[in-house]
C-alpha cells in the first residue's frame, strides 16, 4: 500500500469540491490524504472519509496573525497533516529553512504530522547538484529539530522541473534520491522516515512509478483535482 497525497493547491471553487467528494465516494480512503484549501477543509471533513490536509500553516501559534491559519486552529478542525516547504511557497513566498522549523515545530505541538518538501530546480540538476542541494534542504531543517519529532515528518521529494510539467524522473533516479534520503536522516539522526514522490504523477505513469519499492507514496497535485483519474490512481495504490 502507497500513501496517497493529493495536494489540490487553489485549483477548486466550492462547487467543484462538492462534485469531487462525490464522485469519489466509493474510492477506498484508508491510505488518502487530501490536502484541501483552507475554505474546503471542514467540507472534506464532514462528508468525506479522506484523512484531511492542510496545504500550509503559520510560523506562528494563535494571535495577532492577519490571514495566517495556526496549527492549533487546523488540530481543532480535525487536520492531521500538513504540507511545510512546497517548492511554490519557497519560490513564491520566499520562505526559508527557519521558518520550517518553526511551522514544523508548532504542527508536532498540536499532532499534525509534516510532509516536508524538498527537490532541486532545472539549474541545479543540469548543475549535477541534486544531491548537495537536497541534502542541504534537509540538514537546514532536521538538525534544529527535536529528536522525538523526526520520524513524524513525511518527506516528499519533489522535483521542482517536475511539478506541473509533465516530465517525471526516471524510476532508477526516483529509487536513487528516495535512497540518498533515507539512508542520510537514518545515519545523521538516527531516524526513518517514510518519503513520497511528487511531480507530474498521473494515471498514465502511476503503475511505472508503483514499481519503486522504495517510494512510499506520492505527493500529486493537478491529478488529484479530477476524480476519475484520482480514483484511478487510488485503485492502484491501496494494496
Ligand atoms: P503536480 O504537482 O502533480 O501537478 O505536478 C505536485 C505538487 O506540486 O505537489
Amino acid at each position: 500500500m502507497k500513501l496517497v497525497v493529493g495536494n489540490q493547491k487553489t485549483y477548486l471553487n466550492r462547487q467543484d469540491v462538492v462534485n469531487f467528494i462525490n464522485k469519489t465516494r466509493e474510492g477506498h480512503c484508508e491510505n488518502v490524504i487530501i490536502c484541501a484549501s483552507f475554505p474546503y477543509i471542514d467540507l472534506y471533513i464532514e462528508d468525506s472519509n479522506y484523512i484531511i490536509g492542510a496545504q500550509n500553516v503559520s510560523v506562528k501559534g494563535n494571535g495577532a496573525s492577519t490571514g495566517e491559519i495556526s496549527a492549533e486552529q487546523l488540530n481543532s478542525l480535525g487536520v492531521s497533516y500538513s504540507i511545510v516547504a512546497h517548492s511554490e511557497r519557497r519560490s513564491d513566498n520566499k520562505e526559508t529553512s527557519e521558518m520550517f522549523v518553526d511551522k514544523i515545530n508548532n504542527l508536532v505541538k498540536y499532532d499534525i504530522r509534516p510532509i516536508f518538501c524538498i527537490g532541486e530546480n532545472l539549474d541545479q540538476r543540469e548543475a549535477n547538484t541534486t544531491k548537495d542541494i537536497v541534502g542541504r534542504q534537509i540538514i537546514e531543517v532536521f538538525d534544529k529539530l527535536n529528536k522525538e519529532d523526526l520520524e513524524k515528518i513525511v518527506v516528499a521529494y519533489e522535483p521542482v522541473w517536475a511539478i506541473g510539467t509533465g516530465k517525471v524522473p526516471t524510476n532508477d533516479e526516483i529509487e536513487d534520491m528516495t535512497n540518498y534520503i533515507k539512508d542520510l536522516i537514518q545515519d545523521k539522526y538516527g531516524a526513518r522516515v517514510l518519503v513520497l514522490y511528487g511531480g507530474s504523477v498521473n494515471e498514465k505513469n502511476i503503475d511505472e512509478l508503483n514499481q519503486i519499492e522504495t517510494v512510499d507514496g506520492y505527493l500529486i497535485g493537478g491529478a488529484s483535482t479530477k476524480p476519475d483519474e484520482f480514483l484511478y490512481i487510488m485503485s492502484k495504490c491501496e494494496k
